[in-house]
């Protein structure tokens, strides 16, 4: 069901985890499963310059989440907001059609987590 990617991204996740340090954080759930993601930030000249996540999502959101972080490492915060579920698809090949609402988790925690830098 998963490509090798994907599973790659899943069990070893190079970006998850909390960060005690972090300047935002950003959290989003997903309608369809209940399941609940959260992204962690630590930005400087309005660049990311770390990034990480902690999900109790499936392996699509987890790895979908994994890579979202590597896209976003050393990206203006707009650069990383522009980042599209299309991007993180294709670093991955594809993800299983029924799977694809679960991409996006990871992107709307990251709207939050800049929403929540920006308002303080
Ligand atoms: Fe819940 Fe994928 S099934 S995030």
């Amino acid at each position: 069901m998963y490509t090798k990617k994907v599973m790659k991204h899943f069990q070893k996740p190079k970006n998850y985890g909390e960060m005690k340090d972090a300047d935002a954080i950003g959290t989003a759930g997903n309608e369809r499963c209940g399941d609940i993601l959260k992204i962690y930030l630590k930005i400087k000249n309005n660049k990311i310059q770390k990034i990480s996540f902690e999900t109790f999502g499936c392996p699509a959101a987890i790895s979908a989440s994994d890579v979202l972080c590597e896209l976003c490492k050393g990206k203006t915060l707009k650069q990383a907001l522009n980042i599209t579920a299309k991007d993180i698809s294709e670093y991955l090949g594809d993800l299983p059609k029924l799977k694809q609402h679960c991409s996006v988790l990871g992107k709307e925690a990251l709207k939050k987590a800049i929403e929540d830098y920006k308002k303080n």
